[in-house]
């Protein structure tokens, strides 16, 4: 892995930052997080564990850049998701997650595709999405991204029974709803984020992870 340099996670907004003075790339932001180990110490306040959900807990964010941790304590996970057409670069900070990624393979209503400024209205009853790769994300180990070639995914926390995981994930642009897929159902759908904590402080009206809406296994 070569030598990372020990970085404070304010240190680490200040340099992301200096990204938005020009055009924002995958493979730019994907060099300089590969370049940087993130100390445990600076997540501090941006680490909270829930026993239901996994925890989304805002740490910075502008028009362009949205930087998050996600806890998850063992065994939980995210559904079948898009990333609503942005870019998207995942740190493993500690622990160790399994990532799938899924393409796309056809619905009954493409067409809700031709939106603008989010991914798709969803609402299909009959999604195709097949499953491209399996790995495993290591604290240490690469960085992970989401693209625009490679949107659909779920994460997961590896350990079952035993360890908690800790990732870092900075979005741009931000994301507030991504396409969730029931994959019993063959059904997608619309799903609102919401934040654990915003900026240190646990945001007691909002709901870990979705208002309203199931978790899909
Ligand atoms: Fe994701």
């Amino acid at each position: 892995m070569g030598s990372k340099k020990f970085m404070q996670i304010d240190s680490f907004i200040e340099k992301l930052r200096g990204f938005e003075k020009d055009i924002i790339t995958r493979d730019s932001v994907l060099d300089f997080c590969s370049s940087v180990q993130i100390t445990d110490s600076s997540l501090a306040p941006y680490t909270h564990f829930d026993e239901k959900f996994y925890t989304r807990n805002l740490i910075y964010r502008d028009d362009l850049f949205e930087v998050m941790t996600i806890c998850w304590q063992p065994g939980q996970k995210t559904p079948v998701h898009t990333h609503n057409g942005q870019l998207c670069w995942m740190i493993p900070q500690s622990g160790n997650l399994g990532v799938v990624d899924y393409k796309w393979m056809g619905c009954d209503h493409p067409e809700n595709q031709n939106v603008v400024g989010i991914d798709c209205l969803a609402g299909s009853d009959h999604t195709k999405v097949e499953v491209v790769r399996e790995v495993e994300a290591c604290a240490g180990g690469p960085v992970l991204t989401a693209d625009k070639l490679q949107t659909i995914h779920r994460l997961y926390n590896l350990s079952e029974t035993s360890e908690r995981a800790v990732s870092i994930h900075i979005y741009s642009r931000p994301i507030d709803s991504c396409v969730a897929f029931d994959m019993q159902k063959n059904q997608c759908y619309r799903r609102q984020l919401a934040y654990f904590s915003k900026y240190g402080e646990v945001a007691q009206r909002d709901l870990p992870v979705e208002i309203g809406l199931p978790v899909i296994q």
